[in-house]
């Protein structure tokens, strides 16, 4: 029985070919009158066959009508069709969006670029890194280095590290804001303070593999008006390195001077608030990582979560029990490790504090190093990784 026909507008048509039960029917009928026919139509073939044609849907309000139904008849939505059609939708990945809702089709035909290989071409991408001329041949890391914690100053410990022997560096170094850390400086002046973590970087770069990846979180302090995170981007692409994308890594810290806001319902000098921090991503020579896809541990629904390049994840809680003032959190470094790196890669942390890069690496099979310059934040950050089997 066909409730209603698409007539004119253009639809994606969605099929779920299950036994659909007489209060199933009366259910689609009841959203069938919530929803626009502009934005979705139902047809049903047969007892065993359901077809949406959608062109827009708000997935909330539709979910919630769906519940909201079910439960008036009194039905379950694990074995209903309407179960299998929600997974069907929110299984299509491109999708524009407006007002909340999410368009199914046409939603990219502004965008669209005709000729968009020779245009790209013509543009010339990635021009930055043209006099780049990295070694391809990568080696491997050193037995005596491998899952360990090593304490002291990066720069001495990495100088003697093979060049190109680390897949992916992820890290987070000291932000300069006057944190307490156990024994380094943190509130330097600026020039001393980026000359010096550029030496590091510099060193990261070296003994990064050929397609290896550098994973930097870093934090503006928008007080002093320093941009870090441009400022290490532009340290990078001056050293030829591709930069991959940004990753906003939103904690939703509404600690953040509360009260401080420039010039008070002024524009002369108004005050902006962050609650996020940032992740900058590098490739070393090419974009591609090699790497075995039997290694590969992302499934389909995190990758295409993590694509999306703004990550709510809440700050570290724990930072008091560990006795450290700026630690990551564990999922932040779970994703960053699952999306830009394969299982037995040997992962850097050069500012590895208590070890939370090392941990989650052990935790998910990749290989690790860890280098801080604070023998407690290492006691503590081997006893971390005693702690995984
Ligand atoms: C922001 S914290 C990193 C915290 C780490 N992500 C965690 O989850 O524990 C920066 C760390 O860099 C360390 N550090 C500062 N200068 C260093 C250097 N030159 N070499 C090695 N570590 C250094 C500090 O001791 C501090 O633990």
């Amino acid at each position: 029985m066909a409730i209603l026909e698409p007539l004119g507008n253009k639809f994606r048509k969605i099929e779920v070919v299950k036994q659909i039960r007489a209060e199933e029917l009366e259910i689609i009928k009841e959203i069938g009158k919530k929803f626009s026919t502009d934005a979705l139509l139902f047809e049903i073939d047969g007892n065993s066959k359901l077809i949406l044609y959608l062109r827009v849907l708000d997935i909330r309000k539709f979910k919630e009508t769906v519940n909201d139904l079910l439960h008036h008849y009194d039905l379950n939505l694990e074995d209903s069709v309407l179960s299998t059609l929600i997974s069907k939708i929110e299984s299509i990945g491109s999708y524009g969006i407006k007002g909340g809702k999410r368009i199914f089709v046409d939603y990219n035909i502004e965008r669209k670029v005709s000729q968009r290989k020779s245009k790209i071409r013509q543009r010339g991408s990635i021009f930055y890194t043209e006099e780049g001329s990295f070694l391809r041949k990568n080696n491997n890391v050193p037995d005596q280095f491998v899952n360990r914690i090593l304490q002291g100053n990066s720069l001495n410990v990495l100088k003697s590290f093979p060049s190109n022997c680390i897949d992916i560096v992820l890290t987070s170094p000291p932000y300069n804001f006057g944190l307490g850390y156990d024994t380094s400086e943190d509130g330097v002046d600026w020039k001393r303070y980026f000359e010096g973590l550029y030496a590091i970087f510099e060193e990261c770069i070296r003994v990064l593999k050929f397609g290896g990846r550098i994973i930097v979180n870093i934090q503006p302090l928008f007080s002093d008006y320093i941009p870090s995170h441009h400022l290490v981007s532009n340290f990078f692409i001056s050293r030829k390195l591709i930069w991959k994308g940004e990753i906003m890594w939103e904690k939703h810290n509404y600690n953040c001077k509360y009260t401080a806001w420039g010039s008070w319902k002024s524009p002369s000098s108004p005050y902006l608030k962050y609650t996020w921090e940032f992740l900058e991503i590098f490739c070393k020579g090419s974009l591609g990582k090699e790497g075995s896809t039997k290694n590969i541990d992302i499934i389909g629904d995190e990758f295409k979560k993590w694509v999306y390049a703004k990550w709510d994840i809440s700050p570290e809680r724990q930072m008091k029990k560990y006795g450290h003032p700026a630690m990551f959190p564990e999922e932040l470094v779970r994703r960053a490790l699952k999306l830009f790196s394969y299982k037995n890669d040997v992962v850097l942390d050069p500012f590895n504090g208590v070890g939370t890069t090392t941990l989650v690496a052990k935790k998910l099979g990749r290989r690790y190093v860890g280098i801080d310059v604070s023998e407690e934040y290492c006691r503590i950050a081997k006893k971390r990784l005693m702690e995984v089997l």
